[in-house]
This record gives C-alpha cells, structure tokens and sequence, in this order.
C-alpha cells in the first residue's frame, strides 16, 4: 500500500486537505460510477422520506432533524437529494439519477461539527472525484490552514431531532481556495478544516464517493451525542483489525 511521502504529509498538515491525483484509475471510476448507477435505479425512497441535503442550519433542522430516515442513516444506503428536485407532492422534478446530493454543493462548513471526538483530529474525509470536480461544475474549495482553529458549531441530537450547539462564523469567501480535481484523484479532508463547495450551475455532472474515517487510537471518543451513532445491528465498520 502506498504510503503519503513526507512532503505530502507536510502540506496535509499545513493546509488541513490534501489531493491524491490519480489515486483511482478510469477505468475504477466507470466500474464504481456503474454500481452506484444501479443502487440508484434501484432506489424506492417513500414519500415522506423525500429529504432534500443541506448543511445549513435552519433548512437542515427543518428537513433533516426530525426525520428518523436521517438519524438511521449511519448502517444503510439512504438518498439525500438537491433542493429543487420535488414538487409539492414530492414528485421528481429532475431524472432521480440526477438528483443525488453529496454529489451536489455544500455551504461552509468543519466535519467536525458533524461527527465530533474527544479529543478533535480523529476525523478524515475521504473525497474521490468519479468525474472531474473542476472550478465550473462545482469543485471542492477549502480555506488553508482553518483547521487549526477548533470547532465552532455541533450538531447534537435532542429529544425533537437535532439541534445545534455555537453558530457557523461568516466565513470571509476570499479566504476559499478552489481545487479542481481530475477524474480518479482522491482528497484528504482534515476534520476541521473549513470548506464548501459550489452550487453545478453547469451541465456536466460532478459526481464523487465520499465517506469519512475516525482514527479509532486508545483514547478516542466519538461523541455520544453526534447524529450518527453506531448500531447494535451494525457497528461502525473498521478498516483493519
Ligand atoms: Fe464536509
């Protein structure tokens, strides 16, 4: 397995996010790209688990917060949408196979305030562009060397869904750096560290697989709080053993 040069682990830590080009080759990306078309295909999401994705507060404690389909979304395959794909009724608008999110933009934001340890710094996103990511259909954009800074807000569960602990600061936008990314690169995402991406106003697709990972050295919390706990029926899995 091949390791990160000590070069690349510098900047990682420098910058808190770190591109891996190449990591997936083509053909790897078409033959994931051909599963995930066929679990979409495949999707029979009830209406009233129409959930449209957003990290931003109101409209996720409005869309997400209360809905069980949410909370139990650690162990199982569950679909969050873009805003805009339902009518009232909760029909599609967009062919379904468009209609995913986290392939979709995402408002600033840490992970941490997602999946929160004691101690922070246990968390990694794992970002695989399936497609290219470039600066026109909505690539990655973070702000270099903000994860150094804490956290500044957490989502928690609470007796009515979730709710949230601190606010989001007015992230200056000049402070973003983009990174486009080519089909197959993969991005290391630090924990804390601030990023977004940007609404695909374009017409070419951006799709990419993300998952996070939590170092699970002696001593770690995952916080009995966050959202997303473990279940009896499926435990968080782990790498290796
Ligand atoms: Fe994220």
């Amino acid at each position: 397995m091949a390791c990160l040069s000590p070069s690349q682990l510098k900047k990682f830590q420098e910058d808190g996010f770190l591109l891996l080009e190449g990591f997936l080759t083509e053909d790897e990306c078409v033959a994931m790209q051909h599963r995930i078309g066929e679990i979409v295909a495949e999707m029979d999401v009830p209406l009233h688990c129409r959930t449209e994705f957003s990290t931003q507060e109101d409209e996720q404690l409005r869309n997400q917060g209360s809905t069980e389909y949410f909370l139990s979304s650690g162990d199982k395959i569950r679909f969050f949408f873009e805003k805009g794909v339902f009518d009232k009724k909760g029909n599609f608008l967009v062919p379904p196979e468009k209609s995913i999110n986290k392939i979709g933009h995402v408002s600033p934001h840490q992970d941490a305030t997602f999946l929160y340890t004691e101690p922070l710094g246990r968390v990694l996103g794992v970002w695989i562009a399936m497609e290219d990511a470039l600066l026109e259909n909505g690539c990655l954009w973070f702000i270099p060397g903000s994860h150094t800074r804490g956290v500044s807000r957490r989502m928690i569960r609470a007796p009515a869904g979730t709710s949230f602990l601190g606010s989001e600061p007015a992230w200056d936008n000049n402070l973003f750096v983009p990174l486009p990314v080519r089909r197959g690169g993969l991005v290391l995402i630090h924990g804390e560290v601030v990023h977004k991406s940007e609404q695909n106003l374009s017409n070419l697709s951006r799709q990419a697989y993300t998952f996070h990972l939590m170092e699970a050295a002696a001593g770690t919390v995952w916080s009995p709080e966050n959202w997303l706990q473990p279940t009896t029926e499926l435990p968080f899995p782990p790498l290796y053993v």
